[in-house]
């Protein structure tokens, strides 16, 4: 879609001239000297050949040749939006400041900007939305004690429960890397061997793989948090979204059609939904659990491969983000944006999932690689307070973080010549007691079938018939050892899962077709009736 008006959208300061001058039209080199001529290189002659000093050509097409910077290892396409959080100041009826001592959770009515990026997972920059994936779900709340970054997706559970995995999943998921084709045979591999994904391929393999467009589909952080209070005490937390524009997912038949003709669908969808003002909200719900191991239950509180039974611990909400402004360029916003999950604000901690400690290293170390040392220095990334630390130099340093009084000369602490000093502490500190071995162990309780049963159950009748008829697809292409452990899996998930997953598979035979997107191919042709309550 082309804007009406640059004018429907505020600039931001991104795009703001940093010597504050009101910009003429003219156009200049990035040394601020004039073009005046824009079609033609100089040359001796018209017809003669081009010298060496063409400085503006050569600064013109130097500076094109870099204009891609690496793409996000995974999470690469996405679209993004500026907005707002306003929180309802309680969690469940009692005042937030029970739970959390998180400035921007206390009082009713507050308002935090913040920005959302929305992605899909394995595939490049410019591939379709409509492919099986889970989607990813950032969100950066720029408060007024710093950034709190919500690094989340979709779906509220994960594939694998032990951050070592992750680079092995990626590549498996990825395409293969002699054709540069995606193969099923290489995703189900690595799930026949790595059973804790059995319930989130259940998911992903079921209608809900196909989110209809970003404004349609929940946001999770997936990961085990903690909140800690005032007096130090801590719980645990898990963070939902909801979207009040409903929930809707697309059958392989309905994402098949809009792929035909048009693979920028959820792009577009959310970006023209802000332009014409029709806003999107979601509200924030969080589900708490009294910090510790909870032997009583049959799963572990830190196991991202499970669900919290809503039951047990109910959805409570603290606050509405709605997203109400578009970003003035994609690639100063979108791409340029760097999330991670170490990103926390006082009030808010990690706790020992260990998927939380491994993802925690990856994303800083992948942005200085992507974005460059400097990258928290970009607006988009950079926290809406004053920021003062010793951190010097690097590539594309863009200023330096002093302190108003600051001594320029001190750029180390501590000292007595009127350089920065340390922060007071806001609260009592939470610090947890640890003991043991240090050993290389799989946690206990990693029953890796019994949810994904639950969740087969939950489903209505044409999301059942589409799980299986995308995984028979699917796998009926596989190795028939990846076949008979898949068939396990989902017989000791569910009985009528296993059956009819048996059933399938004997029925399809071997070799498929030779092409897959994940599912995203001819499946059961189910109605899809409008927005629906998720699992
Ligand atoms: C992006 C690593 C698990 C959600 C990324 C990126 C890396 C990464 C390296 C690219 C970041 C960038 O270039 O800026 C990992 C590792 C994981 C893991 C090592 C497991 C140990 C997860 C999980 C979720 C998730 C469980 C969901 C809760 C996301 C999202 C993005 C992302 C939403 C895109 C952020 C954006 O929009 O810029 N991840 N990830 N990741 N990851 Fe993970």
């Amino acid at each position: 879609p082309t804007r009406k008006g640059a004018a429907t959208t505020v600039t931001t300061d991104s795009t703001r001239r940093p010597d504050g001058q009101s910009a003429s039209n003219e156009l200049t080199n990035r040394q601020g000297h004039p073009i005046t001529n824009n079609q033609n290189i100089r040359t001796v002659g018209n017809r003669g050949p081009a010298t060496l000093e063409n400085y503006d050509f050569i600064e013109k097409l130097s500076h094109f040749d870099r204009e891609r910077v690496p793409e996000r290892v995974v999470h690469a396409r996405g679209a993004g939006a500026h907005g707002i959080f306003e929180a309802y100041g309680t969690v469940g009826g009692e005042p937030a400041s029970t739970y959390t001592r998180a400035k921007l959770f206390q009082e009713k009515g507050k308002q935090t900007p913040l920005f959302v990026r929305f992605s899909t997972v394995v595939h490049g920059t410019h591939s379709p939305e409509t492919l099986r994936d889970p989607r990813g779900f950032a969100v950066k709340f720029y408060t007024e004690d710093g950034n709190w970054d919500l690094v989340g997706n979709n779906l509220k559970i994960f594939f694998i429960r032990d951050a070592i995995k992750f680079p092995d999943m990626i590549h498996a998921f990825k395409p293969d890397p002699v054709t540069n084709v995606q193969d099923a045979e290489r995703f189900f591999d690595f799930c026949a061997g790595s059973p804790e994904t059995f319930h989130m391929v259940t998911l992903v393999y079921s209608p809900w793989g196909i989110p209809a467009n970003y404004r349609m589909m929940q946001g999770s952080g997936v990961n085990t948090y903690r909140w800690v209070n005032q007096a130090g005490e801590a719980v645990l937390v898990k963070y939902h979204w909801e979207p009040k524009q409903g929930i809707k997912n697309l059958t392989v038949k309905e994402a098949n059609e809009i792929q035909a003709t048009n693979f920028n669908h959820a792009t577009q969808d959310l970006y023209q939904a802000i332009e014409r003002g029709d806003y999107p909200e979601w509200e924030l719900l969080v589900q708490l659990m009294p910090d510790g191991e909870h032997p009583e239950l049959d799963f572990d509180p830190l196991d991202d491969t499970k669900l919290w039974p809503n039951d047990r611990f109910p959805w409570l909400p603290v606050g509405k983000m709605t997203l109400n402004r578009n970003p003035a360029d994609y690639f100063t916003e979108v791409e340029q944006a760097a999330f991670g999950v170490g990103v926390l604000v006082d009030g808010l901690d990690f706790s020992d999932d260990k998927m939380l400690q491994g993802r925690t290293f990856s994303y800083s170390d992948t942005q200085r690689h992507r974005v460059g040392a400097n990258y928290l220095q970009l607006p988009v990334n950079a926290p809406q307070k004053h920021v003062a630390t010793n951190q010097r130099g690097g590539m594309m340093q863009l200023r330096v973080d002093l302190a108003p009084g600051q001594n320029p000369h001190v750029n180390y602490e501590p000292s007595l010549l009127g350089g920065l000093v340390e922060a007071e502490q806001p609260g009592k500190e939470h610090t947890p007691y640890v003991q043991g071995n240090l050993v290389r162990q799989s946690i206990d309780r990693n029953d890796n079938t019994k949810q994904a049963g639950e969740t087969f159950r939950g489903f209505e009748p044409w999301e059942k018939d589409e799980l299986l008829a995308n995984l028979i697809g699917d796998l009926s292409r596989c190795d028939a050892r990846i076949r008979d452990r898949m068939i396990a899996l989902a017989e000791a998930a569910d009985d009528e899962y296993g059956r009819r997953l048996r059933e399938g598979l004997a029925q399809a035979g071997g070799g498929g077709s030779s092409q897959t997107n994940l599912g995203n191919r001819d499946g059961a042709q189910a109605p899809n009736d409008a927005a629906r309550k998720g699992h």
